[in-house]
């Protein structure tokens, strides 16, 4: 069995630990670092971050790349973590959304290396020494650098009436109950964090963004649908019964592999769309 020792070390004011455990039953042992030892810096790891720049107030110069470049070593793990670090520390001009640093806002939603993600759940990538390229989410209007214009997107939300409406009053006058098996088909619907990752990675809503829902409202306009609790349904599919609302979804399924919270938006199309041809 391992055994732990310790000793505070008075000299330095701190510990070191060493560890034995190349011998069997490896022993951990606290060891008072000697007088005069300089505690070695870590190798730098630099990585290189170009991130997307365009000011609104110089609207005649062109968008480009600017390039800044960290050490690791003093930074967190997320991409997150990398753009807190340059506008803090290397550019204070550098402007993007965020607000929870934990996957549940969705405002920090932007393209990485090709990828729509979320940067506060993002890993910087250290498998390669390459560049890491950061755009704003494709195809959308930018107020400035990683800000994506969301304007339209929020208008939709509203168009598809994202609430409960019934006139049955509740049976106790409080609460409109459902049993558990009628809650459990909201699952995988109600955690959308509306952050347009989905929406801006489908090739049919860059194209027809005016008219097309795309998959972010398909899936809250399904989430609506699957709640026992709504009696709208019927006016909400009619809503959807037209050329361009539902039907410019052609399963290609990029919106599936782009939300990152694990969520199936186009799972959620092919329900609606298999409800309506059964007229259920
Ligand atoms: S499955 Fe439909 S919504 Fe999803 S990316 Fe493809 S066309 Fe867009
Ligand atoms: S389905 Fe996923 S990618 Fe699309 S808006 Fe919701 S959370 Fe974001
Ligand atoms: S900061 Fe909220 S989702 Fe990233």
């Amino acid at each position: 069995m391992a055994t732990l020792r310790s000793s505070t070390c008075r000299v330095l004011g701190k510990a070191s630990w060493t560890t034995t455990a190349s011998r069997p039953g490896a022993v951990f042992v606290r060891s008072m670092a000697s007088v005069g030892e300089a505690p070695k810096a870590p190798e730098p790891r630099l990585k290189t971050f170009q991130i997307y720049r365009w000011n609104p107030d110089t609207p005649s110069e062109k968008p480009r790349m600017q390039s800044y470049t960290l050490d690791l070593n003093k930074t967190g793990p997320m991409m997150l973590d990398a753009l807190i670090r340059i506008k803090n520390e290397l550019d204070p001009t550098v402007t993007f959304r965020r607000s929870c640093r934990e996957g549940i806002c969705g405002s920090c939603a932007m393209n990485i290396n090709g990828q729509n993600s979320l940067a506060c759940l993002c890993r910087i990538p250290t498998e390669t020494s390459s560049d890491v390229k950061v755009y704003p989410l494709p195809h959308t209007y930018v107020v400035k650098d990683l800000v994506p214009d969301l304007t339209h997107f929020y208008k939709q939300y509203k168009s598809i009436k994202p609430y409960l409406q019934r006139d049955t009053p509740a049976e106790d006058g409080k609460e409109y109950r459902q049993s558990k098996e009628d809650r459990r088909k909201l699952d995988g619907l109600y955690e959308c964090i509306l952050c347009a990752c989905c929406s801006t990675s489908c090739p049919s809503y860059w194209w027809n963004s005016e008219e097309y829902l795309g998959p972010a409202m398909l899936l809250q306009s399904y989430r609506w649908l699957a709640d026992s609790r709504d009696e709208r349904k019927a006016e909400r599919k009619q809503n959807l019964e037209n050329n361009m609302s539902l039907y410019r979804c052609h399963t290609i399924l990029n919106c599936t592999r782009a939300c990152p919270k694990g969520l199936n938006p186009g799972k959620a199309i092919a329900e609606i769309k298999k409800q309506m041809a059964l007229g259920s």
